[in-house]
Order: C-alpha cells, then structure tokens, then sequence
C-alpha cells in the first residue's frame, strides 16, 4: 500500500453560504415561510437565519444584490491554531484576500479564493446560539424549536460550485483545506473530471465542484438543505408547488451519493436543494468512487431524468447554450 500523507483536520465543517439575490423580500419569504428556516439577524442588505437543528447561530447569509449567484461560503477551523495555519497556507498559494474581525456572530476571519474565483472564508470562534423564549425547544440538546413552518429544514448540508477547471479546483480543496474525495465523475477514460464531491466531515459531500459548460467562472450550481427522511423531501414538493414555486428535478434519487432530492429555485434564481438519504464515510483511507460516461448515466440512480436546464442553468445566468457534459 503507498504511504498516504498525513491528513488535515483544520477544517471543522461547512459554517454558512451568503447568497445574493435580486429580490430579496422573496427570497426571504421561500426560506422563511416555505422552508422553515428562522431569520436571526439583519445587517444592511444582509438577511442571516438557520435551520431549526443548526447549532451555529446562523449559516445563510441572504444579501440583496443586482444578480443571483454565490457570495462568501464559510468554513470552521477545529482550532484557532488551525485557523492561523490554514491562512498561513492560503497566504503562501497566492489566494488570500486577508483577514477581517469577522461576519455576524464570529471572531476573527480570514478570507480566501478558490482556484475559480468564489471567494471562502475560515474562522474559528463562533458565538453559540441562544434561542430567544418563543423559539425554546423543551428538547435540550436541540438549539431551537421545531416550529414546523413549511418545511422545516433541519440544518445546512452541502453546497455546489461551478468551476471552469475541475481538476485544479478539486486538488486546491484536498491539499489546502484537507477535504476527503468521495466521489468523481471523469468521461474520455477518466481524462476529463467532470466533477468531484469532497468533505471535510463524515457528511458524504459538503463541497462539490462541477465542470462550467459555459466556462465561466466563480458559479454557484447550488446549495442543499437537509431534511430527515423522504416523506420531508416529499411534502417540500407539495408545500413548494402550492406556492408556485418552479420544481426542476425530483424527487428522485441520485446514483453518486445516494441522495434522496428536490431541485427548485428560490425567488432570486439560485438553485436550492431540498435533501435527504445520503450515506456518511467515516474511513480514513476512504478510495473514492470513479464514475464514468456510462456508470454516471444521466445522474439519477431512478426517477426522471435530470433536465438541460440542470447543465446549462447556474448562477449568476450567463445566456447561450454550454457543450453538454455532466453536472
Ligand atoms: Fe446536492
């Protein structure tokens, strides 16, 4: 067996994702009526809220923008030690930004660039949620109460980068943030990575990087919510539909990852995912799982086949039509 090196844990877990939206009263309205997450704070053109089982203080950040798209993804360190190692490491790669006192709710934060452009950030002091008296759960070891508003997302899952060069991207996110490979899609005998799932949790994936037909680059393809088990992700087809609310895919299962999924996209146009089903990965020398044009199929291990719209659609929107690879 080849020697395998040492591997990281200075990341703890996926903290938040900022999102831009260009109507952002109804942005706020899918995820706090239709989903169920809880509005914590605002600051400027910042909304932050949470699902009712996460136990940070917030993890998305809704901010008003001219476009849709992706703005900060977050990152916990496991240590403060960690946080200063990671940045170290960053600096060093040429894709720091530098450091800040850090968003709502943190301590000091460091903010970096991938490879494609998304700009991330790492911190490590958190400030601990307190649930106000109406949102106290009589559960103890549950931050909040499960309000049973819409859906009712449990907490933050994953999220979905668009990246013209997979490859580069996915090795920036092994070798300096010490994420595990799960799993890969690579057409033209494995020389061409379509995309890849990566974690830096026993959570299957927290991080996917998938090609940009259109070549663009700093995308989002989307963003994941979790939901307990599949009869949520099926009332979340019910409750969404009956607020006219555009369905794109699902509810169906995926091959890779065997997630159980709801493809919609909030008011602002980012895709969102509602989510359930996968499986986790505890092994240290986890070998990934390599699918090809033919294992990977149209992507779905059952139900309807994804649409065109799921390759050629991301935020921001770039128009025209994308060479048709996976996603
Ligand atoms: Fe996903």
């Amino acid at each position: 067996m080849a020697a395998q090196a040492e591997p990281l844990h200075d990341i703890a877990h996926l903290g938040s994702v900022e999102l831009f939206t260009p109507k952002p009263e109804k942005s706020l309205w899918y995820f706090r009526d239709l989903l169920g997450m809880e509005p914590v704070h605002q600051s400027g053109p910042s909304v932050y809220l949470r699902g009712y089982g996460d136990y940070a203080t917030s993890t998305l950040k809704l901010t008003a923008a001219a476009n849709a798209g992706v703005g900060c993804v977050s990152w916990r360190a496991t240590s403060a030690q960690a946080l200063e190692r990671r940045a170290k490491a960053l600096d060093d790669a040429g894709l720091g930004l530098g450091w800040s006192n850090g968003d709502f709710g943190r301590g000091r934060s460091y903010r970096f660039r991938d490879p494609d452009g998304h700009v991330m950030e790492i911190y490590y002091e958190e400030q601990k949620f307190v649930a106000p008296a109406s949102l106290h759960s009589t559960l103890k070891n549950l931050p909040q109460k499960y309000t049973g508003r819409g859906v009712c997302v449990r907490r933050v899952d994953h999220l979905a980068l668009l990246a013209k060069d997979v490859e580069a991207n996915r090795k920036f996110a092994q070798e300096l943030l010490g994420f595990q490979l799960r799993e890969q899609v690579r057409y033209d005998k494995g020389k061409t990575e379509i995309g890849s799932w990566m974690s830096p949790t026993a959570i299957h994936h927290q991080l996917a990087y998938v090609v940009d037909v259109k070549g663009a680059h700093g995308r989002l393809h989307h963003f994941s919510l979790w939901v307990d088990n599949r009869d949520d992700v099926l009332r979340a087809a019910d409750i969404l539909s009956e607020n006219g609310i555009f369905l794109e895919a699902g509810p169906s299962k995926h091959n890779n990852s065997q997630g159980f999924y709801l493809y919609t996209y909030e008011p602002g146009g980012n895709r969102v995912e509602i989510y359930t089903g996968s499986f986790l990965v505890m092994a240290p020398d986890w070998e990934p799982v390599t699918w090809d044009e033919e294992e990977r199929g149209t992507g779905t291990y059952w139900g309807a086949t994804l649409p065109d719209s799921f390759i050629q659609y991301a935020t921001p929107n770039v128009e025209g039509e994308g060479a048709r690879q996976g996603a």
